[in-house]
Formats: structure tokens, C-alpha cells, sequence
């Protein structure tokens, strides 16, 4: 199935980011077989259009959070879409992940930087590194001051996006910032400060 027939089946809240998230993923050119990683799972619309352009992904979020922003249907909806099966669903926590060193060509972030605690983003970013392949990339996509605005007119607790930028000179990686509508990406690549 194609993004566009996704959107129709699964509606506003996939549309919302997908366009944006698949533009930054085209110009990442991925291989076919790349080892990917989605951070914070959700309702699952980063690890569904990652298995729409046909990569198979792991995903997941801590068991323990009982948020109203985790143990969503992300399954509901993978499944509505036929990409279940390319998606593996795994409880850990982004601080300290269960998978060993050099694994990821990619691990992403939709929406999921600004719901971990400020104080860990470094320790997150750490363990990142940790994990990704050394010619890998992170790429994160934090809300802007339009979608924020616009998330907070649904939910007016919701936290401040976070601005990834501030630790690419700690962990000397290169970084590149596209600005999208609601969302901008932040992808970080080059020779990773492990
Ligand atoms: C708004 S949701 C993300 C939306 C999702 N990426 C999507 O594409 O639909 C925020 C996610 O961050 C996860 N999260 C919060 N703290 C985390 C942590 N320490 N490690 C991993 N995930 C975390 C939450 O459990 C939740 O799944």
C-alpha cells in the first residue's frame, strides 16, 4: 500500500507528520535492508511509514509509561495498513536500550524527544551513539513553535518541544536542520564521539 491510501484508511493524526517524515526519509536514502530504530512508539506513525516504504523496524517505548502518549493501537493501525509484520515491538528505554553496539544504520524520533526528561536527552543521545553504526545517522523530528501551538490547542499540558541542536557540539556529530510546516528534522551523521 502507498502513503497516500494510508492516509485515507488512518486519517488526520497519521497525516499530520507523514508527508514531512517520509520527504526527510527519501533524502536519507537508506539501503533496502538498513537496521532501523524508532524511538517512542506511540500511535506508531514513524514505525508505519518506515514499514510503508517497505524497511523492516523495531520500536518501542518503557514499559512502565503509563502516559496517555504510550500503549496506544499502534498495532490496531499497522495492521489496517498490512506492515505489521515488517514492525517488532520491544519495551526498553531510550536512556538505556537493550541492543548492542554498532547495530543501527537509523534510529528515529517523531514527536518522543520532548517526552523524555530534559535532564536525560544527553544520556539518550549517549546511548544513541552507543547503538547507531559509525557511518549512521539520528534523526529527530521535534515539533516547531507552529506544531506545538497546534498540539497544545488538543492538549494544553502538553510539553515544550525540545531543540536537539544543542547537543550536536557535545557529541561532535555533524548536523542538519530542515524546517518543515509543523515539524522540523534534525538529522545527525558523520563520525560519531563514542
Ligand atoms: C507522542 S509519542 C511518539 C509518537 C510516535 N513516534 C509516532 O510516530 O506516532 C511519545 C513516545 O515517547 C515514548 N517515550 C517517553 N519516554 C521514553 C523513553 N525514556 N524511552 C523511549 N521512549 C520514551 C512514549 O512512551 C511514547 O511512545
Amino acid at each position: 500500500m502507498n502513503i497516500e491510501e494510508a492516509k485515507k484508511i488512518l486519517g488526520r493524526e497519521f497525516g499530520f507528520t507523514v508527508d514531512f517524515a517520509n520527504m526527510i526519509l527519501q533524502d536519507l536514502k537508506l539501503s533496502k535492508d538498513a537496521k532501523i530504530l524508532d524511538i517512542g512508539t506511540g500511535i506508531g506513525n514513524l514505525a508505519i511509514m518506515l514499514a510503508l516504504n517497505g524497511y523492516k523496524v523495531v520500536t518501542g517505548e518503557p514499559e512502565e509509561d503509563d502516559s496517555t502518549y504510550a500503549k496506544q493501537d499502534w498495532l490496531v493501525n499497522a495492521k489496517k495498513v498490512n506492515v505489521s509484520h515488517l514492525i517488532e515491538f520491544k519495551h526498553f528505554d531510550a536512556k538505556d536500550t537493550p541492543f548492542e553496539g554498532n547495530t543501527f544504520d537509523a534510529i528515529f524520533f517523531l514527536g518522543s524527544l520532548h517526552h523524555i526528561e530534559k535532564e536525560d536527552h544527553e544520556k539518550v543521545l549517549k546511548e544513541c551513539t552507543r547503538i547507531s553504526k559509525s557511518n549512521g545517522v539520528i534523526c529527530i523530528f521535534e515539533p516547531n513553535a507552529k506544531g506545538i501551538k497546534l498540539i497544545k490547542n488538543f492538549n494544553a499540558s502538553h510539553p515544550d518541544a525540545a531543540d536537539p541542536s544543542e547537543y550536536a557540539k557535545d557529541f561532535n556529530l555533524s548536523l542538519r536542520k530542515i524546517e518543515g510546516d509543523f515539524f522540523d528534522a534534525f538529522t545527525f551523521g558523520g563520525k560519531w564521539n563514542k
